[in-house]
């Protein structure tokens, strides 16, 4: 008896006009509604979904920028070199400063006259290579040549010569 009842029940799922009539207008208008949906998704094209505008490419931008530009600087980017101001008082002025160990004092033009005539490339080449108390580039190897020049164009300049800012490497960004 239950049998047949569950039988009858699963052969007849519609049972009047009305159902099928239902049936008929949800198999039509769904798959409609559907297609809508998906024209709107496609139309909203590159617009930020619901709940994550932080995928649009405005907001990506700026989030990988700062990647972006570190790998640039250290990888594939010209070396940026420091100016004389710079080396000057990072490295140089330990000692030039106060005059220590027999270091020509900063702006002391007396003290400077004797270097000075020597000329800017005899003077690069002393510190480059190092001079009696003066480790060789001032006890800094990383510095490039053109910092030194630009260092010591720097402590010249304030002693009284006036040397040209030195031209940058060609590779050099500046
Ligand atoms: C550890 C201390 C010390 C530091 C750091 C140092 N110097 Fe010197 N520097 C000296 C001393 C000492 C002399 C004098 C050397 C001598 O003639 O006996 C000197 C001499 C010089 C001279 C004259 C060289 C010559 O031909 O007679 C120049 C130019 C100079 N220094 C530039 C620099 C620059 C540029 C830097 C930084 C990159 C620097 N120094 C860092 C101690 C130092």
């Amino acid at each position: 008896m239950s049998n047949t009842q569950q039988n009858e029940e699963h052969d007849s799922i519609i049972k009047t006009p009305k159902q099928l009539i239902t049936i008929i207008v949800l198999a039509l208008v769904v798959p409609i509604i559907v297609i809508i949906m998906l024209v709107n998704l496609v139309a909203a094209g590159n617009a930020p979904v619901a709940g994550s505008d932080s995928l649009g490419p405005e907001a990506t931008a700026k989030r990988i920028a700062p990647v972006a530009r570190l790998e640039v600087v250290d990888a594939s980017g010209p070396k940026v070199f420091k100016t004389g101001d710079q080396v000057y008082k990072a490295v140089c002025a330990g000692c030039h400063q106060a005059g220590v160990a027999g270091a020509h004092k900063f702006g002391d033009t007396q003290a400077w006259s004797v270097p000075i005539k020597t000329g800017l490339d005899a003077m690069v080449a002393s510190v480059v290579k190092g001079k009696n108390a003066m480790p060789a580039k001032g006890g800094n190897p990383s510095l490039d040549d053109f910092e030194i020049t630009r260092a010591v164009v720097y402590m010249t300049n304030s002693a009284g010569t006036n040397f040209p800012e030195p031209v940058a490497p060609a590779s050099a960004a500046k």
